[in-house]
């Protein structure tokens, strides 16, 4: 029998710390599709302004370094990983340094006018193969691809996406303690949100699911779901 395969695209919003990394990349993986993880592509960006030594503040110079930085995105949802100017950065684009200057670098429009444009072009590609695309970020739904077959917005508590970024922080080996983590969390999603361009909203026509009860298996069962009662899924119905 064929393997259940998704058709189309499937946006996947929210803050941080709601586990939308991990759930995209099991979705695409059970569904026998790519992925695109859009925040790091901003990271990636962040990642060049701060080795140019570019204040982050600095709109003209941050949009003079992105367009020079050269991003290449890995599309497996099992080994992702992101390249700037020829080189693995994974691991780096989600230091303290990084996320403490990415929302200064992707509230700047023509950043997001470059990534946007690239993430168009990383999604027609992959709508020319078989098995659909699951695209995370803050903008998919509204901005990237409108007209996406499922919309998710995900969610949870600040105080439970705090204690998630902490726990995936000490499992990476990286210091964090819960309060300073809480207090990022709200600085982003106030940053995120409250942004002139594109900022983090729920679209119109986006099912929200709230998993600040959920375990990851919990979100992916009500995705699949979702994703089935779309008529999204190709080959032998039922992914799981
Ligand atoms: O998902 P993440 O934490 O890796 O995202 C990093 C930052 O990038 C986040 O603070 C907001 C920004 N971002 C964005 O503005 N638009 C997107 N589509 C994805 C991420």
């Amino acid at each position: 029998m064929a393997q259940a395969r998704l058709r189309g695209v499937v946006a996947l919003d929210g803050p941080s710390g709601t586990g939308k990394s991990t759930v995209s990349r099991k979705l695409a993986a059970a569904l026998g599709a790519t992925y695109l993880d859009t925040g790091a592509m901003y990271r990636a960006v962040t990642l060049a302004v701060l080795r140019a030594g570019v204040d982050p503040a600095d709109a003209v110079e941050v949009t003079r370094v992105a367009r020079a930085a050269e991003l290449s995105m890995g599309t497996d949802p099992l080994a992702p990983g992101v390249r700037l100017d020829g080189a693995e950065v994974e691991g780096e684009i989600r230091g303290p340094e990084v996320t403490g200057a990415v929302s200064a670098v992707s509230a700047v429009a023509e950043v997001r006018e470059l990534l946007v444009a690239l993430q168009r072009e990383l999604i027609g590609r992959a709508m020319t193969e078989p098995g659909g695309m699951v695209v995370e970020g803050r903008d998919i739904g509204t901005v990237v691809v409108p007209d996406a077959g499922l919309k998710v917005y995900l969610t949870a508590s600040a105080e439970a996406r705090a204690a998630r970024r902490t726990a995936q922080d000490a499992s990476d080996g990286r210091r964090s303690d819960l309060r300073s983590t809480h207090a990022d969390v709200q600085r982003r999603d106030a940053l995120d949100s409250g942004r002139k361009v594109a900022p983090l909203r729920q679209a119109d026509d986006a099912v929200e699911v709230d998993s600040t009860d959920l375990d990851i298996h919990g979100v992916l069962e009500q995705l699949i779901k979702l994703v089935e009662s779309r008529g999204l899924v190709t080959g032998d119905g039922g992914a799981v």
